[in-house]
């Protein structure tokens, strides 16, 4: 189980530190814990938590591995700062940033060869699901986000519908269930190698302390994404706490 949380372009400096130190004096072991955070925090929270089990990552990286890029971040200088991981595809950089998922791909190819591992961001929009194109909405970008040599061990998932971030709107388990069972069995074809189905798969959009046990129970759940419930200390430790209890029953 995963639990990672977004902080997108929230917390202030003193907030994101004290989070981070909250999060990190709770132990959820073996709850695999993951903090997006904003890029200039990076290196000064990696040395506020030193050797902790928390993983920090960035929340987006180019596609080149230097050059002039006014504004950009590489993959190599996440690294250098304390990044493990990236987070890639977030809807939000598809639909403010124009990101196709050539784009994604090639930035993923960038991050594991710069020695990050890589989570890539998948989900339809409301109007893709009334129209009934959510399943291959979400095969396409799969297939198109991932590149075809992507190391296996390097590669997480997150299916984040749109219309459920940042809205309190969950999708039902059922659709929860469908979507993840479609993009583990699509996997493989994307993918080196035969282990594919390790993949996780996180589940994004309104997750909170609430309902964050249920959907942890499915089976092919794997943690989740946590955007605005990852602000809150307590609420973010609810779902670790719900992480720990779905491993201990499976
Ligand atoms: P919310 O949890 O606020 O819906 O955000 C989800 C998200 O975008 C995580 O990447």
């Amino acid at each position: 189980m995963i639990v990672a949380a977004n902080w997108k372009m929230n917390p202030s400096f003193d907030t994101a530190g004290r989070l981070a130190t909250v999060l990190d004096a709770c132990s959820f072991n073996p709850v695999r814990r993951i903090l997006f955070i904003p890029h200039p925090y990076l290196m000064p929270i990696s040395e506020r938590l030193g050797q902790s089990e928390i993983q920090l990552g960035g929340q987006d990286c180019h596609q080149d591995a230097a050059g002039a890029h006014t504004g950009d971040v590489s993959a190599a200088m996440l690294r250098d700062c304390g990044a493990s991981i990236v987070l890639l595809g977030h809807s939000e950089r598809r639909a403010n940033h124009g990101e196709a998922s050539s784009l994604i791909a090639a930035k993923a190819r960038q991050a594991v060869a710069h020695g990050l591992d890589v989570l890539i961001c998948l989900g339809e929009t409301l109007g893709e699901r009334h129209a009934g194109q959510a399943e291959q909405v979400v095969i396409d970008q799969l297939r198109m986000s991932v590149p075809d040599d992507m190391p296996q061990d390097k590669l997480m998932i997150a299916y984040e519908p749109v219309w459920a971030i940042g809205t309190g709107k969950v999708a039902s388990l059922d659709d929860i269930a469908a979507m993840h069972d479609t993009i583990t069995s699509e996997l493989p074809k994307s993918q080196v190698g035969a282990a594919a189905a390790r993949t996780p798969v996180l589940y994004g959009g309104s997750v909170n302390a609430e309902n964050a046990a249920a959907i942890f129970a499915l089976g092919n759940v794997h943690g989740g994404l946590v955007g605005g419930a990852s602000l809150d200390a307590e609420a973010f430790g609810s779902i670790c706490d719900s992480a720990r209890a779905q491993m201990s029953k499976s």
